[in-house]
């Protein structure tokens, strides 16, 4: 049996080798990719960014052959063995060129620090370098959206769970693994399998993460949910975004690009959007130059029915203020005319600050261990083996498949005394001078959402990714109150934006973080599980105790960024600084939305991903007016 399935593959291989030799080269993709050159001089709909939602989106509009989509992406196509890779999950940065090469400005309440701003310029956007975890967050970040604009909108947990289940094919891991290492999974929160973007399992998981379930269990609070998809806080196991026959990163391009030869489907790469053309308050096309060349020939196509913007939360807000289309004071100091004076655009930047922090159970035996591989011996021996015969083993698993994701009241008991701290602010008092009124409002308001979660359990403020090894993985704050801003340089528009995370504006996200380091040292240094392993700090250190020490310690290691940008151009009610409403229409100019990162008001309590694609599969029946909001607002 198990000798003609290894048969059929090798005929199947042959096969798909014999064919790439008879077909010409790309004869395939042809239909799609575009050179400038062929492309009509009007779509129905033209996508800037062939990302994780501009692929989305061009995917479910050409379902239908009537309507034609050009997607204008500035990476390229790449074969990079780096991108397919899920072994150890951050192989797309060996990718040559598929990442921006922006950088923050110098932060000032981070000792100045300069930060890399790490986003993908490559077909498949931040998709195709990104570390593969599916995560879906609770249902407190998507209520919340919502609940900006009124009581029932349609941007509520219930509401987007449809197209979290439309987004992904889900594949359960295999039985053993999952029986002899406790993994949990509910299918109930999972689709049909309507994508061709997966998220499945690795075939092995290492005793050691297993191993901190059992602490885990010992922290009062701490609840299991059924699923990673159950919109619960808690500790629970999470797929990654992989094909489970390939056993390769499953993305936007091999989800909603590599399959498809529609012919109303086009793709033109290494093309930088430079402009939306508005006319008389209506965007009617995109202007674009070669990405390589700034002056190279520039290129204008129209779009008789919408443009949409998925250059993602980086780039979304250069390519609207290149077009007049932001704050007024900012286009004029750049030289831009202002089309529509947007006062929010590039404002409202979150992203996910990292906390350094390092304990390890210094006696616990959790062999094989993930540095083993690296060490060779028999179980590197074994894992090279495995993979060579069936792409089975450790390689198969990028980051890690468990994680904490706790709620506030769970992980400190000063949540009450943070929550009213938060509430009495002085809020606009944290954003850069000079900030609109309506945007300070839209934060305010922010606040005190934020304030009623402390209280809660509905979102998860604490993350904390669990390794295999006897250290702590990465630990998270979810749900920072600095907010930053990514701007055109008024010196050179068209460079790469101002990138700044403004980290540690709001004074009390020190606290918050202070917070969340005490936890996880309680969890390593007080915990009666992990007692027994000989647990040690070596950062920060026993030396670091009052939140004063802690602020002094966060502002030298922190990290702002996971490289999960999102929120600057919010869909938020224009009096709360909003640049989208529910529909994701840009306030001011019609025929034109923007679906990607940068319209999360508020940043969710998870790796970013999952519900870029949730956004777009939405955004896709928004403006195929299958489904419309009742909105008012417009
Ligand atoms: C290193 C890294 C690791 C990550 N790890 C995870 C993870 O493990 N799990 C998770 O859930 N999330 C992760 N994320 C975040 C997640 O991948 C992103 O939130 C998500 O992919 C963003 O999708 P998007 O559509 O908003 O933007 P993108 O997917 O980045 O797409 C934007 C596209 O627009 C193009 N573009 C930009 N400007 C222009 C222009 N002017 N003209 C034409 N095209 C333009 C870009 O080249 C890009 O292809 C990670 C991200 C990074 C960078
Ligand atoms: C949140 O969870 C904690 C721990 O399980 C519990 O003590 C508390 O009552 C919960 N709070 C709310 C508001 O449900
Ligand atoms: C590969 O899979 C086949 C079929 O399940 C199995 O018989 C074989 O032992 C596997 N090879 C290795 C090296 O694990």
């Amino acid at each position: 049996m198990g000798r003609s399935i290894l048969t059929s593959g090798v005929v199947l291989a042959l096969a798909a080798q014999f064919a790439s030799a008879v077909l010409p080269r790309g004869v395939h993709k042809a239909r799609v990719l575009k050179e400038p050159a062929d492309l009509a001089d009007s779509y129905d709909y033209v996508i800037v960014g062939g990302g994780t939602a501009g692929l989305t989106i061009a995917d479910r509009l050409t379902e239908d052959e009537d309507t034609t989509v050009l997607v204008i992406e500035y990476g390229l196509l790449s074969d990079s063995e780096s991108i397919k890779t899920v072994r150890g999950g951050f192989g797309g940065f060996g990718a040559p060129g598929a990442l921006f090469p922006t950088r923050s400005v110098p932060q000032v309440n981070l000792g100045n620090r300069v930060i890399d701003v790490l986003a993908g310029k490559v077909v498949g956007g931040s998709s195709a370098v990104n570390a593969m975890m599916t995560i879906r967050g609770a249902k407190g970040d998507y209520d919340r959206w919502g609940q900006f604009f009124r009581e029932d909108s349609e941007w509520s947990w219930e509401g987007i769970l449809p197209y979290f289940k439309k987004a992904l094919t889900f594949v359960p891991p295999n039985e053993d693994v999952a029986e002899s290492s406790g993994i949990v999974y509910d299918t109930s929160f999972w689709g049909e399998g309507e994508s061709g973007v997966y998220t499945s399992w690795p075939s092995f998981q290492y005793p050691g993460t297993s191993a901190q379930l059992e602490a885990w269990k010992e922290v009062p609070g701490v609840t299991f949910p059924p699923d990673s998809g159950s919109g619960e806080t808690g500790v629970y196991w999470y797929p990654q975004f992989m094909d489970p026959k390939l056993v390769e990163r499953s993305y936007a391009r091999t989800g909603h690009y590599s399959n498809s030869d529609r012919e109303n489907y086009h793709l033109v790469t290494n093309s930088k959007v430079i402009k939306i053309v508005v006319e008389d308050g209506t965007a009617t096309g995109v202007s674009f130059r070669p990405a390589d060349d700034p002056a190279g020939e520039v290129s204008t196509i129209k779009a008789s029915k919408e443009v949409i913007v998925s250059a993602g939360a980086v780039h979304t807000p250069q390519v609207l203020q290149l077009s007049g289309i932001g704050p007024s004071a900012l286009l004029e100091a750049a030289g831009i005319e202002t089309i529509v004076d947007l006062p929010g655009v590039g404002q409202n930047f979150q992203d996910h600050p990292m906390l350094t922090a390092r304990f390890t159970l210094r006696s616990l035996d959790v062999s094989p261990k993930e540095s083993d591989l690296s060490r060779g011996g028999e179980f590197r021996t074994w894992a090279d083996e495995v993979w060579a015969a069936n792409r089975t083993g450790p390689y198969s698993i990028a980051t890690g498949n468990l994680a904490a994701w706790l709620s506030y009241p769970v992980i400190s008991a000063r949540y009450d005394e943070i929550a009213t701290r938060l509430e009495e602010q002085d809020h606009a008092a944290y954003l850069p001078e000079g900030t609109d009124s309506t945007v300070a409002a839209g934060y305010k308001a922010q606040m005190l959402s934020y304030a009623e979660a402390l209280r809660a359990n509905h979102t998860g403020f604490y993350n904390h990714a669990i390794t295999a090894s006897p250290s702590n993985g990465i630990i998270v704050d979810l749900h920072p109150l600095s907010r930053g801003t990514i701007n055109i340089n008024p010196e050179n528009p068209d460079a790469e934006p101002l990138v700044d995370y403004r980290a540690l504006s709001n004074p009390l996200d020190a606290a918050i973080m202070a917070d969340i380091i005490r936890f996880a040292r309680s969890f390593y240094m007080d915990n009666a599980f992990n007692a027994q392993y000989d647990p040690v700090e070596s950062q920060p250190g026993a030396s670091v105790q009052t939140d004063e020490e802690m602020a002094t310690y966060l502002a030298r290691t922190l990290s702002p960024t996971e490289y999960h940008p999102a929120g600057t151009a919010a869909m938020l009610p224009k009096e709360l600084g909003g640049v989208v409403d529910e529909d994701l229409r840009v306030y001011g100019v019609a025929g034109l939305r923007v679906a990607d990162a940068s319209i999360m008001p508020t940043l969710v309590g998870a790796n970013t991903c999952q519900t870029v694609y949730a956004i777009a599969e939405k955004a896709a029946d928004l403006i195929k007016g299958s489904v419309t909001t009742t909105n008012t607002n417009r």
